[in-house]
């Protein structure tokens, strides 16, 4: 079989904020990332996955104050809790560092002096509330006040919870230092900043190369838009790093996180000899540096990041993977439906693996966004790992062992079948490399399917009884087994455990992408015990219990919730769905033509539709304004979900919803059937 060039690689996940536990959101990007780094070794790759604790910052600071202790003593603490969470996940960091370390300092200082000897750095003024019992310059979410617009009180620095209007902390009515209640005062003070314009260019050819096609789109409009400098330094009192040649400004937790990524490695590299650092990230380098992020951070990553590398004579990531948010159950993680789950809650109640292959069921190398749906999860890990693929090894297991002392046949009974799993080797492996897992286990399970049929097929059960099939049933056993054994390689980045168990039964070394060239033949097998337990719902129902905290439900406002944005999934017609057909038809969608459109009083996201349904009018309130002028919309046809409850709002009653696309903003876009259809009609 032939083989690529051995690939050098270093991979990272974005690093975690110590100021909360790991919870599903982590887990998705590093499981993700550890399926991608697991499987490059396997592939024969050296590989290399770091990542840390994002330390950095006032509220550090703070917290380390409130509970008496030093910022150095909690950050290890958290630290350590983060790392055991993910080794729990079967997720292999090579090293668990620390944002606040000394290479990450010394590397700091390095780049800061390299980009300022290169003239990328220029200091300005900037004015900001400054708290002055604390002695503490305020970032907007240590800032609370009366909304400007609505007049609400306690809102918070940068939006108003009651109105969702956004402004600056400074224009808050009554502003209030959260940190000591004191009433702010507006200061001016010295920052630096990293002069992000000089780099359009290289950022304008990278970004179009080295990023998934829908990332690069978002960062041409922003590059449309025109690059403004970035304030990377912050007024003492800051947990962080000093700026080189100043005695109170400190670099932004922003600009030393992804510095983060090279100490850690650098970390790593002081470890094992011959791994250097400099192969890595010199400029020029034909080593591999992935990074995998969420969307939400895509700016940093992909327009700071390889501009701040550039500007100091190191290399540009190779690939930024940036996948979508989660929601589960249908809607963003909540404490009170029991939804906003911590690893080590998840840990206490349900094996890791599960998770593992449900999140590679939902990945599909993209950033859109995925429900994680709790039933479907036990359906799917169920059906798939235990009732397809450890299925194999049962079936045949018990005959080899008890029929024929471990003892595997000579050869296969179809060579064919093996040969047409091996085959698949190509076009599972493109998959996984495009991050495309999804794709990749719908390969495997029609893998499993086949075997499964074979056996049926062949019943070794009946076999046994027979004469002279005594060698037939031998035969046709190996093959099952190794069936199995091909697919458990396939498997191996995203099941390392069941793997691990499988390589035991089989009584083999560790398998590898090689072992994909020839079957186990003349071969003695250990004893079997069952490899994969099922998923019991009472298991998923005691860990919704437990992450179920009392939370006030937040008051209906006039937010876009009663907007629908659509979001695809690439995945294909037959992708795992997490609603049944039965679900979908509950829901009754028609077409509607607006009649009347008109802005609501005191909401700024908000326009009051009156729409024709065909046999009735209706009142939809809908949070397009941002994206519509209501004049624009008055004779539009549209889509309403017409069976929805009535909802009471802030300003008035919803009677339905409009359909509309986009991710909010003065980006979204109302669907609208094509002319000729009528209001009233059913949409199918
Ligand atoms: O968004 C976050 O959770 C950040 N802590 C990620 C930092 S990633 C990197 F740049 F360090
Ligand atoms: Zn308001």
């Amino acid at each position: 079989m032939s083989r690529e060039a051995q690939r050098h690689i270093l991979v990272t996940s974005a690093l975690p904020y110590v100021n909360g536990a790991i919870h599903l959101g982590h887990l998705l990007e590093d499981i993700q990332t550890d399926i991608w780094a697991r499987f490059q070794r396997l592939r024969g790759n050296v590989c290399h996955y770091v990542c840390a604790d994002d330390t950095h910052g006032t509220g550090t600071m703070l917290r380390a104050e409130a509970e008496g202790i030093t910022p150095e003593a909690m950050i290890e603490a958290v630290r350590v809790e983060h790392a055991k969470d993910f080794a729990d996940f079967l997720i292999h960091h090579d090293r668990y560092h620390s944002t606040h370390s000394p290479e990450n300092e010394a590397r700091c200082a390095l780049i800061f002096e390299r980009l300022r000897d290169n003239g990328y750095i220029f200091t300005g003024d900037v004015e900001q509330l400054f708290d002055p019992e604390r002695g503490l310059f305020l970032a907007d979410r240590f800032v609370r006040g009366t909304c400007p617009k609505c007049g609400a009180d306690d809102q918070a620095g940068d939006n108003c919870d009651n109105c969702a209007a956004t402004y600056a902390a400074t224009d808050l009515i009554e502003p209030k230092s959260v940190v000591s209640g004191a009433a702010p005062e507006l200061r001016s003070s010295t920052h630096y900043f990293f002069d992000l314009g000089q780099f359009e260019a290289v950022l304008r050819e990278w970004t179009s190369n080295y990023v998934q096609p829908e990332v690069a789109n978002k960062l041409a409009e922003w590059l449309d838009s025109g690059l403004k400098a970035w304030d990377i330094s912050r007024d003492a009192p800051y947990f962080g790093f000093k700026i080189p040649g100043t005695d109170d400004k400190y670099f932004y937790v922003w600009m030393d996180a992804p510095i983060g990524y090279m100490a850690a490695f650098e970390n790593l590299a002081a470890d094992i000899d011959g791994l250097n650092f400099d192969d890595y990230w010199e400029a020029g380098s034909a080593f591999e540096v992935h990074h995998f992020i969420g969307k939400d951070i895509i700016n940093f990553h992909c327009l700071f990041w390889p501009a701040v590398l550039t500007g100091s004579g190191y290399r540009r990531p190779t690939r930024v993977h940036t996948h979508g948010f989660i929601t589960v159950n249908g809607t963003k993680m909540s404490k009170s439906r029991g939804t906003f789950i911590n690893a080590r809650t998840y840990l206490d109640h349900l094996d890791p693996e599960a998770l593992r292959y449900y999140y590679a069921t939902k990945l599909s190398g993209n950033s859109d966004d995925m429900d994680i749906n709790l039933d479907d999860f036990v359906q799917r890990v169920n059906s798939d790992v235990v009732g397809k693929v450890v299925n194999i090894a049962s079936r045949c297991a018990g005959f080899i062992n008890k029929q024929f002392d471990g003892q595997l046949a000579s050869k296969l009974e179809s060579p064919e079948l093996w040969r047409d799993a091996a085959a698949k080797a190509e076009v599972i492996a493109e998959y996984f490399e495009a991050g495309n897992f999804n794709r990749a286990l719908r390969e495997v399970t029609e893998l499993a399917d086949r075997a499964n049929e074979y056996i049926a097929e062949h019943a070794p059960w009946k076999l046994i009884k027979e004469d002279g099939k005594r060698d037939l049933t031998q035969a046709v056993c190996t093959q099952g087994i190794n069936q199995f054994r091909l697919i458990m390689i396939y498997l191996k980045p995203v099941l390392p455990g069941l793997a691990e168990r499988s390589e035991a039964f089989l009584n083999v070394a560790p398998l590898s992408w090689d072992d994909l060239d020839a079957p186990l033949l003349d071969h003695t097998l250990n004893a079997f015990s069952p490899l994969f337990a099922r998923i019991d719902s009472k298991d998923v129902d005691a860990m919704v219990a437990a992450s179920t905290e009392n939370e006030t439900p937040p008051e209906t406002s006039d937010a876009p919730s009663n907007t629908t944005s659509a979001t695809s999934d690439d995945a294909g017609a037959d992708a795992p769905s997490t609603i049944n057909i039965d679900d979908f038809a509950k829901v009754e969608l028609r077409v509607a033509k607006v009649l009347k459109a008109e802005p609501v009083d005191g909401a700024d996201k908000l326009l009051r539709l009156t729409l024709d349904v065909g046999d009735h009018e209706r009142q939809v309130l809908s949070g397009i304004k941002p994206a519509y002028d209501a004049s624009e919309l008055v004779g539009k046809l549209t889509v309403v979900v017409a069976n929805l409850a009535p909802r009471k709002m802030k300003f008035g009653t919803s009677e339905g919803m409009v359909l509309a696309a986009g991710p909010g903003g003065s980006d979204i876009f109302l669907i609208s059937p094509d002319s000729g259809a009528k209001p009233g009609m059913v949409v199918s």
